[in-house]
């Protein structure tokens, strides 16, 4: 028995020399320390060694049972000491939050077109939406722009067929909605439009917003009146518009609204051309011609229109410089939003 012991001691010293993490260090201890362990057996058999041999044993066992469970309690300090120091060193910070994923942001584009809704549907106009591979005849016969007309030039417009094109304008869907519906009419059109045209202040696709308001009873004033608010609720109360009298061939009278430049608040810098005032709008009372195309009474009814840019407008409001810093999808561009 004597020799079984000293074996044995040899044998968990060794176990315990070994362990390398808690979890085996744990196994060991449940091996020889647990109620059903090898120690609990050894001390069973005592009563079967006789008496003079069972102090000895007795007292050898209890010794190397105390031993085993100081060299466990020592070597779990050990290893727990080794694992913080791991950690310390390694440059692993375990206290530090995790890198909170990117959260998607609205595109530039996409806030001023909802601010120009958000405006519009509150003076009572809903949204309408139309094509953009069009005809010919809406882009524009129907909008009384004669063969002639600049606007036609294969410079401005991508041609697919001789009748079918890229709309260059939201305007042709006033005539697709009056040709639908009867008045009152009261829509914007928000939507894609196409021009071959590329420079820091073109691109050959951007956006534009079309109103259109058919009534029996409109007027120049009215149109005014809606512009104005447009213009102080999307750039501040502070901001000065001017009517200037212009020429589109859907309208009459026609009328290029300028605003007092948003950047040097009119006196004058290189956005306006030193002229304090940078123009936004297109707008006019629809002219007879185009409700004769579609079949409205021009005597019984009247109407205006107006289109914007809304590339334009977001440069403007945000002090964009180049207009392709919308397309890039340049992270760092579209952040600032
Ligand atoms: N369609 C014109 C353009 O693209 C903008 C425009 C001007 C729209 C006057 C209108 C308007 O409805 O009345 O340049």
């Amino acid at each position: 028995m004597l020799g079984e012991l000293v074996v044995l001691k040899e044998g968990v010293y060794e176990e315990i020399r070994q362990a390398r993490s808690l979890h085996e260090l744990e196994e060991i201890r449940i091996k020889y320390l647990g109620r059903k362990g090898i120690f609990t057996s050894v001390f069973k058999c005592l009563v079967r060694i006789p008496k003079e041999e069972r102090k000895e044993i007795g007292r050898l066992a209890n010794e190397i049972k105390n031993k085993v469970e100081a060299l466990i309690s020592k070597k779990k300090t050990k290893i727990k000491r080794r694992e913080e120091d791991f950690l310390k060193r390694s440059s692993i910070d375990i206290t530090l939050s995790p890198p909170l994923p990117d959260i998607a942001k609205k595109h530039p584009l996409t806030k001023v077109l909802d601010e120009i809704i958000v405006i519009f549907e509150g003076l009572g106009f809903q949204i309408e939406e139309g094509p953009e591979v069009e005809s010919s005849y809406y882009n524009f016969d129907a909008l009384n722009i004669p063969a002639s007309h600049p606007a036609r030039d294969m410079h401005d417009t991508f041609y697919i067929t001789d009748e079918v094109l890229l709309r260059t304008h939201t305007s042709p869907v006033q005539i697709r909605v009056m040709e639908r519906t009867k008045p009152p009419i009261r829509i914007i059109v928000p939507g894609k439009v196409y021009r071959r045209d590329a420079d820091i202040s073109h691109s050959p696709m951007f956006h534009q917003v079309e109103g259109l308001l058919v009534d029996e009873d409109t007027s120049f004033a009215e149109l005014k009146g809606v512009l104005t608010l447009f213009v102080h609720r999307i750039f501040g109360e502070e901001t000065r518009i001017r009517f200037r009298p212009s020429f589109f061939p859907f309208t009459e009278p026609s009328a290029e609204i300028d605003i007092s430049c948003v950047m040097c608040k009119g006196n004058g810098c290189g956005v306006c051309k030193t002229t304090g005032f940078v123009e936004i709008l297109g707008a006019g009372m629809v002219d007879p011609e185009v409700f004769k195309a579609v079949g409205y009474d021009p005597e019984r009814f009247s109407g205006f229109a107006f289109g914007m840019g809304v590339e334009r407008i977001a440069m403007l409001k945000y002090g964009i410089d180049n207009i392709r810093l919308f397309f890039e999808n340049d992270l760092r561009f579209l952040e600032q939003f």
